[in-house]
């Protein structure tokens, strides 16, 4: 799960990272109130995608008019496709330099990574094509984490500068300790800042939770916010299925995540040749595909308006195929008048043949089966491009 800046400035906190909170406002007229309270600030949108202030999502405003102003502007904007439903008002901040410091997993090297820069911030990527050698990448082992002297190396290797030695040490442990203590696998800080006296602060902060963790992070559910997140992928999750939308026409359910990944790039390769037809989805049901599991995926495909015919594609194993036919079955009878859009299933596997034989009783108007993937693939995507 990613978290949004303020979030993310929440978790810092709690951990002794120096930030200022702020205030979250929905409406414009919060954020004024938050702007008669706070004086000068920065009225930030809060989407979790990167480059607000480049999209206009970050504006000083001298006065609680401004603020106002601003904000009705950024409530209104879409960044990246994601509509700003909320925005922080900042305290504004007087800014000398900006640095850029993250803590993320390693996984092609087994261990921890480090990045520091303490040229130009916001800019990191321009920074690192332009002047690799100022974008310090420093390895962290897991067995020893970052302690003190751990935190003195990377200072060191970064170079920030000597009056921001101590302050910075402090820093990076302490968001060590939002990385290891939270379960994150990514804490990033773009700007830190070196504010007007030397101080140092994070104006921006971005934390990924591994997902595998949350079994000890009740605290975390608070994150979750039912607004920012796609109603069907809600849904699907409610019903403990493995769904990921993506933006075609043609719906895809498969058992076992090889299988479906596979299936996806069939369908992409069938697609060509039916006006550039698309997966519609990745889901993957897992080996016990019953009548409800069967109902629970097909009702979430069904429910995207994009999706113009369905692709059930599995192969039996434990649960055999005759097994899923009748789940197939038992689906299109729970969802009954719901269930409005073709579907192609090729069964294979273990007792292949009972299972055909049950679709082919059933002879459903909607339902066409086809005995190979490929064949399979090229029918659906007809089907979605027609
Ligand atoms: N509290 C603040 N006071 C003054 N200036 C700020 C403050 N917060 C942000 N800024 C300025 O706005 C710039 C962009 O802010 P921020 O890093 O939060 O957004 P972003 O980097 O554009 O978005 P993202 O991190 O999503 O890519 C900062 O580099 C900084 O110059
Ligand atoms: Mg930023």
């Amino acid at each position: 799960m990613d978290l949004m800046e303020y979030q993310a400035k929440e978790l810092f906190a709690e951990h002794g990272v120096p930030v200022t909170l702020g205030i979250v406002a929905t409406t414009p007229e919060e954020a004024r109130a938050a702007a008669e309270k706070l004086g000068v600030v920065v009225v930030k949108a809060q989407v979790k995608a990167g480059g607000r202030g480049k999209a206009g999502g970050v504006k000083l405003a001298k006065t609680p008019d401004e603020a106002f102003e601003h904000a009705t502007a950024i409530l209104g904007m879409t960044i990246k496709d994601l509509p700003v439903h909320r925005v922080l008002i900042a305290p504004a901040a007087s800014i000398e330099e900006e640095y850029y410091f993250s803590f993320l997993l390693d996984r092609a090297n087994r261990r921890y990574l480090c990045i520091a820069s303490v040229e130009g911030g916001v800019e990191i990527e321009e920074v690192a094509k332009t002047n690799p050698h100022a974008v310090k990448q420093i390895p962290v082992d897991p067995g020893t984490g970052v302690d003190e002297e751990k935190a003195r190396a990377i200072v060191a290797e970064a170079g920030f500068p000597a009056p921001l030695t101590d302050q910075a040490v402090a820093l990076v442990q302490a968001l060590w300790r939002v990385f290891v203590e939270e379960d994150a696998t990514l804490v990033e800080v773009n700007p830190l800042a070196r504010l007007e006296g030397d101080v140092l602060e994070a104006l921006d902060g971005k934390v990924s939770l591994d997902d595998n963790a949350d079994f000890r992070h009740e605290d975390h559910a608070v994150f979750e916010m039912k607004d920012e997140t796609d109603p069907l992928e809600a849904k699907a999750k409610e019903k403990g299925l493995n769904y990921v939308k993506l933006d075609g026409e043609v719906g895809i359910i498969g058992n076992g995540a090889g299988l479906v990944m596979s299936t996806l790039d069939v369908v992409a390769y069938a697609g060509e040749r039916h006006g550039g037809v698309k997966p519609a989805n990745f889901l993957d049901i897992g080996g016990g595909a019953n009548a409800q599991v069967m109902a629970d995926g097909l009702d979430v495909i069904l429910g995207d308006d994009q999706v113009r015919a369905v692709f059930v594609n599995v192969f039996g194993g434990i649960t055999a195929c005759d097994e899923v036919a009748n789940g197939i079955k038992g689906a299109l009878e729970i969802l009954g008048d719901h269930a409005t859009k073709p579907l192609v299933v090729r069964l294979d596997g273990n007792n292949v043949d009972k299972g055909r034989a049950i679709l082919e009783e059933l002879g459903h108007p909607l339902v066409t089966q086809v005995d190979t993937m490929d064949g399979a693939a090229d029918k659906a995507a007809e089907l979605a491009g027609a």
